[in-house]
C-alpha cells in the first residue's frame, strides 16, 4: 500500500489534480490518495503556505502530487512560495522534465528528449539584496550539487538508452564563456562526472545556443543537463514543441518524498472555468508510477492519454473545446 499526498493549491491546481485523482482511482492499485493544503489561499487563511501539518503529510507518503499556487511577484512578509519551500526541505535536487511528442498537429514529431534541471541552487538559492538602486542576486555553484545533478542526468541518459535501444548523449548547457567562476564549476565537475560513464557522448552548448537548438533542432537533443535558472527558462521553451505548459510534466527527486508537478503555474486567466489541460498532471502521474514501481501501471495510463489526444478530443489551449471533465472521462474510460 503506497500513500500519494495531493496538494492541489491554487487556481486550475484545484482542477488538474482532482483530475489527476479520478484516473489514479480508475487505474485500481493498491495507493492511498490523501488531500493537503498548500498555497496562496491556504496562506490568506492560516497564515501559512504551506502548514506543518501539509509539510508532515508530505513527509510521511511516498509521493506527493502538487498542483500549482499562486506566488505574488513582490515581497509579503511570511510567505513562501510551497514548492521551493518542498524542495529544500526533502533536498530534491534534481528536477526531471521529459519533453516528447504527442499526437496532433499541435506537436512536432520525433523528440523525446529529458532536461535535468539542478533545482536548489543557482539563482534560486534566495541571496538576493538590495542596496539603493542597486539590487543584486548571488548565483551560487557548489562541487556537491553540480556533481550530483551530473549523475542524475548520465543515469538518466544511461536508462533511457537500454529503453529507446538509442546510445546515450548527453549535452551540457552552460554559460562559462561569461560566467567564468560560478559555471566554470559546473562545467568542470560535469565533464568529471560525465567522464565516469564512457558510453555516454558528451556535448556542450552556450546557453543561448542552447534555446535556438531546441527551435531548430530538438530531435537531436537526448539528455540536457543545467543550472536551475537555465533549466527553468529551456523547460518552458522546450514544452512549446510539443503543445505548451499544459501538456508538461515533471519530477523533484533527491533525499526526501518525490514530488511530481506539471510545469504550468496556477493559470489566473482560465481558472475556475473547467478548461485547464491535466494532461501535464495526468503525464506527471505516470512518472510518479513509474517512480513507485509501477511501470505498467505508468504506461497504462501514457497511452490513454496519448490515444484520448489522438482521438482529436483536447481542451482550448490545444485548439478545441473539451472541458477538464471531459478529457478526463475519456481518459478514465480508455483505462477502465
Ligand atoms: P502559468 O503556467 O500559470 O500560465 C501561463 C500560460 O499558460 C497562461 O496563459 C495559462 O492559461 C496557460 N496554462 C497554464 N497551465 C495550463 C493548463 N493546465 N491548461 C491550459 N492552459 C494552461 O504561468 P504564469 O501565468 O507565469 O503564472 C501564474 C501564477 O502561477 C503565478 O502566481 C506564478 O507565480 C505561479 N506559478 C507557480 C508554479 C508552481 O506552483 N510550480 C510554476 C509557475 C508559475
Ligand atoms: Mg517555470
Amino acid at each position: 500500500m503506497k500513500t500519494i499526498c495531493l496538494i492541489p493549491g491554487d487556481g486550475v491546481g484545484q482542477e488538474v489534480v482532482p483530475a489527476a485523482a479520478e484516473v489514479l482511482q480508475t487505474l485500481n492499485l493498491d495507493l492511498t490518495l490523501v488531500e493537503a493544503e498548500a498555497g496562496f489561499a491556504c496562506f490568506e487563511k492560516h497564515g501559512s503556505a504551506l502548514p506543518d501539518a501539509t509539510l508532515a503529510l508530505a513527509r510521511q507518503s511516498d509521493a506527493v502530487l502538487f498542483g500549482a499556487t499562486s506566488s505574488p511577484s513582490t515581497v509579503v512578509p511570511g510567505y513562501r512560495s510551497p514548492i521551493l519551500v518542498l524542495r529544500r526541505e526533502f533536498d530534491l535536487y534534481a528536477n526531471l522534465r521529459p519533453v516528447f511528442s504527442l499526437p496532433g498537429e499541435f506537436s512536432q514529431p520525433g523528440i523525446d528528449l529529458l532536461i535535468v534541471r539542478e533545482n536548489t541552487e543557482g539563482f534560486y538559492s534566495g541571496r538576493e539584496r538590495r542596496e539603493g538602486d542597486t539590487a543584486i542576486a548571488e548565483r551560487v555553484i557548489t562541487r556537491t550539487g553540480s556533481e550530483r545533478i551530473v549523475r542524475v542526468a548520465c543515469e538518466q541518459a544511461m536508462r533511457r538508452s537500454k529503453v529507446r535501444g538509442v546510445p546515450p548523449v548527453l549535452t551540457v548547457v552552460h554559460k562559462a564563456n561569461v560566467l567564468k567562476l560560478t559555471d566554470g564549476l559546473f562545467r568542470e565537475c560535469a565533464l568529471r562526472v560525465a567522464a565516469e560513464f564512457p558510453d555516454i557522448k558528451v556535448n556542450e552548448l552556450l546557453v543561448d545556443s542552447a534555446a535556438m537548438k531546441l527551435v531548430k533542432s530538438p530531435q537531436s537533443i537526448d539528455v540536457l543537463v543545467t543550472t536551475n535558472l537555465f533549466g527553468d527558462i529551456l523547460s518552458d521553451e522546450a514544452s512549446a514543441l510539443v503543445g505548451g505548459l499544459g501538456v508538461a510534466p515533471s519530477a523533484n527527486l533527491g533525499a526526501g518524498t518525490p514530488v511530481f508537478e506539471p510545469v504550468h503555474g496556477s493559470a489566473p486567466d482560465i481558472a475556475g472555468q473547467g478548461i485547464a489541460n491535466p494532461v501535464g498532471a495526468l503525464l506527471s502521474s505516470a512518472l510518479m508510477l513509474e517512480t513507485l514501481g509501477e511501470p505498467d501501471a505508468a504506461g497504462r495510463l501514457r497511452r490513454a492519454v496519448m490515444d484520448t489526444l489522438a482521438s482529436g478530443l483536447r481542451t482550448a489551449d490545444l485548439g478545441s473545446t473539451a472541458t477538464t471533465a471531459q478529457f478526463t472521462r475519456a481518459v478514465c474510460d480508455r483505462l477502465g
